[in-house]
Parts: structure tokens; C-alpha cells; sequence
């Protein structure tokens, strides 16, 4: 197996360049008349944009770590022999996209064998740029950030979203959220898992939960709540995947009442 050290703070502002300009590229597309067209199903949506976006962003990987591996959600995946791969998220928060709705995000993240070491989530809308190096610590615009320190679910304000599948499977996140809102301060749905855990690595939001998420929707997310501080759970649950982030102590409340939920 090829070993090769890159040098991550290098990457990171090319990485960064490279999101920036995708950025402009979506706010200068949004409201505009685009290319829609159904994937699964109504709910489940691409866009000329998601699509010319992850183009742009694979260019640029071919072209800098022609080497690597690619997993990305339009064009699916590029094997090599390496042990580095770019999980890509071109568009994450398609369907507020396609509303005129301003949370949407691109997520690319770095990993090395099964492990992210490098992510970033930029927010076009917002100009909030969210980026983590495995053991560098997390950072929003420049400055560092961390996980909220709340201790009970009680005072936690939580985020979560649903899957496109939910009219066909009993697994749609529905109960587990009627039980939660009784449980905590609120819950949000903000249609952008990447900006969910970015929120929750900066301490805005106080813990997140999302079942059958992607690899592309959430590595990113991993490191930065990580590096942040964070308990990032993800696990199997009833043949699905599951994960959680939040403060170490929220993260262990949500699993023990989802588990809860499913086990009554
Ligand atoms: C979706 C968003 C949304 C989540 C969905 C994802 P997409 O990604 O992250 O918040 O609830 O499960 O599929 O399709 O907009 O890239
Ligand atoms: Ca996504
Ligand atoms: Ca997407």
C-alpha cells in the first residue's frame, strides 16, 4: 500500500479556496431558474447545481491527488490503491436550495483508511467557513471553537432531520422525535446535516441525531465536532445507521432514549 504524508494545513487552505469558489458559484446560481430532476423520489431531489458543483470539486481533487480515492454523492466513486479519500457532499441541503431556502453547505472531507483527518464545511450564505485537522482543533472563520457544555437534555436545544424514505419505512426518525421534543428545549430541522453538526461543533446547537445518513453528508462533520470536543456515536440501530454528536454527556442521553423509543 502507498504511503505518502501530506501536509494538511497546506491542503486545508487549497481545500478552502476550492469551497469558496463553489460557494460563489451556488449563491450566483441561487433563485435563479435551474435544472431540477427527481432522484428516488419527490422528495429527493439534484440539481444542474448539485451536479456542476461536485464536477468542479472533483476536478480539482483529479488534478492535485490524481491518486486518491473519491467517494462523491452525484458520481458515486473512484477506487484506487491509496489509503486517502475525498467524501464529498457537493450540495448538502438540496431541497432548501431548490426553495430559495439559504441553508445549504458543501462538505469535503479527507480520510485516511476508515478515519476522517481533515474536513471542511462551508456555508456560501452564511460566509461561515467550519474546518478541523485530526489533533489541530476545530475552527470557524479563523477562530477556534468547541462543543456547548450542557449537561442535561433538559437545556439542550437539539437538531435532527428525516430521511427521503419516510413514507416507506417504519424507520423515519418520527417517534423518535415526538419522544425527544418532550424531553428537551426544542428540536430544529434545518435541512442541512453537514451545517447540523458544524452548529453543534460550534456550540449553537446542542447535540444532533439523524438516521440513514451518508458518508458524504457527514464526515466532514465528524472531525470538526471532534476536534471540537465532541462525542460523535455512530452505530448500527435496527439495521440503520445511526449517529449522534453532541457534549459527551448529551450524545449518551439521546442514545439511551432513542434506544428507549424503539425498545417499548
Ligand atoms: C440531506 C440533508 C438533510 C438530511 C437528509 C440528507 P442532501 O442531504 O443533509 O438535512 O435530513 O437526510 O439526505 O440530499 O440535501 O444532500
Ligand atoms: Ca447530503
Ligand atoms: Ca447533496
Amino acid at each position: 500500500m502507498e504511503v505518502v504524508f501530506i501536509k494538511l494545513k497546506s491542503v486545508l487552505a487549497d481545500v478552502k479556496e476550492l469551497a469558496r469558489e463553489v460557494g460563489k458559484y451556488q449563491l450566483n446560481k441561487f433563485n435563479k431558474k435551474i435544472n431540477v430532476t427527481e432522484k428516488t423520489s419527490y422528495l429527493d431531489l439534484v440539481s444542474e447545481v448539485d451536479k456542476n458543483s461536485e464536477e468542479m470539486i472533483i476536478k480539482w481533487i483529479n488534478n492535485h491527488f490524481p491518486g486518491h480515492n473519491i467517494l462523491a454523492e452525484e458520481s458515486g466513486t473512484k477506487e484506487t490503491q491509496s489509503e486517502y479519500t475525498w467524501v464529498i457532499d457537493p450540495l448538502d441541503g438540496t431541497t432548501n436550495y431548490i426553495h430559495g431556502f439559504p441553508l445549504f453547505s458543501i462538505s469535503i472531507a479527507l480520510m485516511r483508511d476508515e478515519e476522517p483527518i481533515l474536513g471542511v464545511i462551508y456555508v456560501p450564505y452564511m460566509e461561515e467557513f467550519y474546518s478541523a485537522i485530526k489533533d489541530k482543533g476545530a475552527y470557524l472563520n479563523g477562530q477556534k471553537i468547541e462543543v456547548a457544555d450542557k449537561k442535561t437534555l433538559k437545556e439542550s436545544l437539539l437538531v435532527t432531520g428525516f430521511p427521503y424514505d419516510l413514507n416507506e419505512d417504519e424507520y423515519n426518525n418520527i417517534s423518535i422525535f415526538n419522544h425527544l421534543l418532550y424531553k428537551t428545549r426544542g428540536i430544529r430541522r434545518l435541512g442541512s446535516a453537514a451545517y447540523d453538526l458544524a452548529l453543534v461543533a460550534s456550540g449553537k446547537l446542542d447535540g444532533f441525531w439523524e438516521l440513514k445518513l451518508n458518508p458524504w453528508d457527514i464526515k466532514a462533520g465528524v472531525i470538526i465536532v471532534k476536534e471540537a470536543g465532541g462525542k460523535v456515536l455512530e452505530t448500527n440501530f435496527h439495521g440503520h445507521h445511526l449517529i449522534i454528536a453532541g457534549p459527551n454527556i448529551i450524545t449518551d442521553n439521546i442514545f439511551k432514549e432513542i434506544k428507549d423509543v424503539h425498545n417499548r
